[in-house]
């Protein structure tokens, strides 16, 4: 080993990449602006929640392995590799802000003379078409100095872990892609991860660098494009009795031209990757004079879909006006403390402007939904208590620990025993036989 790396931004990507190329001996230092986060990462704390990585963090801490700083120049002193991992969160129009990146870039071109001689500049962050080469080299080129492909090199590589498995992601991920901005940039990125995978390199794919920028759109407009088609397929069904939309898709995902992941159906795909990806991904097609019919198609079903929860709610309980609802799950998906983008948000507006009072709980994500929701809502320290008095409850986010909850505890606990389970984490036959139960995608033969 013996590789020298610098990572830009330590949030779900940034740091978790750093962990794990340090746990595989490679020397990293994190950069980030933010003071709170590098002092809680060189205390050897995660700011973030994500299977496996406090572990890890811990670790690699103490043995000296990953450093934490505010400096760039610290960073960048010696270091083969820089990693841009900053947020490209969307503006209001849905366009991708490039500021940060903007700013990295900048930093590091100022520091590059620090580096080792043939340093790679690593595009992490997810960038529209164009950007690594068009907007990324010109600033690296003018605050180094130097010139790409000369003096540095820089190549744009997606990444594609999930949030709530991003540890095991990265130790394992489908594929690397990587799009070259100067010929080399590839090889030597492939180098680094030879050497971090060793004789489980996992298969790669070295192109250009617009090209390598759509695959990490195109792939993420599909993925949200199944879910957006499922979630069609389960507004269908609640509307046919003896509908289910868990065997359908277990059916048509037999269909190896389908296969059957990303077809659960539920109240939407949200985060902070597919909708601003496909905004991202939607508006910049649109600045190219090409109108996406098809993704805006997937963006609108999916921003109506949380409101099926609501739907279902009113069909047990008729009005919503002074119930109290309870929301189990805040987080945009299990197993992380992320609220970004999350559909528990934006029922909680929907449940309030009905007239409802709104009980929420999350095992990971109650902390970072109240700095949003403030004294919108209430908040429980434990599914039960969420669900103590409660009229109605609606399965947010599909939680372990919520799959544990039986009829029996809803009935002991609730004032009315309604659930609506936006996640289909229940058995229907069951629930439905001793509750008032609805469920996104299935209509019992008779109500
Ligand atoms: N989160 C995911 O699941 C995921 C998956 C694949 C790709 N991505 C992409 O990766 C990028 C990072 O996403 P994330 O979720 O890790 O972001 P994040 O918001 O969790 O972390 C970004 C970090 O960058 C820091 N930062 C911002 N500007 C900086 C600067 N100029 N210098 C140093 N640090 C700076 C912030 O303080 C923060 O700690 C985004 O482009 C995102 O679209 C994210």
């Amino acid at each position: 080993m013996g590789y020298k790396v610098c990572v830009v931004g330590s949030g779900y990507v940034g740091l978790v990449t750093a962990a794990c190329f340090a746990s595989r001996g490679m020397e990293v230092t994190c950069v980030d602006i933010d003071k709170q986060r590098v002092e809680k990462i060189r205390r050897g704390e995660p700011p973030i929640h994500e299977p496996g990585l406090e572990e890890i963090l811990a670790k690699v801490t103490s043995d000296g392995m990953l450093r934490a700083t505010e400096e760039y120049a610290e960073g960048m002193d010696g270091a083969d590799f820089s990693f841009v991992c900053v947020g490209t969160p969307p503006k209001p129009d849905g366009s991708i802000d490039l500021s940060y990146v903007a700013s990295a870039a900048e930093a590091i071109g100022r520091n590059l003379h620090l580096a080792s001689k043939n340093h790679t500049v690593v595009v992490k962050s997810t960038v529209v078409p164009g950007t690594t080469s068009g907007v990324i080299a010109p600033i690296l080129e003018s605050s180094s100095g130097m010139k790409a492909g000369q003096g540095f090199s820089l190549a744009f590589n997606p990444e594609f872990l999930r949030e709530g498995s991003a540890v095991e992601d990265t130790f394992n991920p489908d594929r690397i892609i990587i799009g070259e901005h100067d010929e080399g940039s590839g090889q030597r990125l492939l180098d680094l991860y030879r050497e971090f995978y060793g004789n489980r390199l996992p298969p790669f794919m070295v192109t250009n660098t617009v090209n390598a920028e759509l695959i990490k759109y195109a792939n993420n407009a599909f993925l949200a494009m199944k879910v957006s088609f499922i979630n069609e397929i389960a507004n269908i069904c609640q509307r046919i009795p003896g509908a289910d939309v868990e065997v359908v898709a277990k059916g048509i995902g037999l269909d190896k031209r389908i296969g059957p992941l990303f077809l659960r159906a539920g109240l939407g795909y949200a985060g902070p990757c597919l909708p601003k990806d496909l905004s991202a991904l939607v508006n910049h097609a649109r600045s190219l004079g090409y109108d996406s019919l098809l993704l805006r198609a997937v963006q609108l079903t999916n921003e109506n879909q949380p409101y099926q929860a609501v739907l279902l709610a009113k069909s047990l309980l008729k009005t919503l006006r002074g119930k109290r609802v309870a929301l189990l799950g805040l987080a945009f998906k299990p197993n992380t403390d992320d609220v970004r983008g999350a559909v528990s948000l934006r029922l909680v507006g929907m449940l309030l402007r009905e007239g409802a009072e709104v009980v929420v709980f999350d095992p990971k994500g109650l902390e970072n939904a109240r700095k949003l929701l403030g004294t919108e809502v209430l908040y429980a320290g434990s599914a039960e208590e969420c669900i103590k008095g409660a009229d109605c409850c609606i399965v947010v986010t599909e939680w372990d620990e919520f799959r544990k909850l039986r009829p029996e505890d809803f009935l002991r606990l609730m004032r009315t025993p309604a659930v609506v389970d936006g996640r289909r984490i229940y058995d229907p036959k069951e629930f439905g036989g001793k509750l008032m139960y609805a469920a996104i995608g299935y209509c019992p033969l008779s109500r």
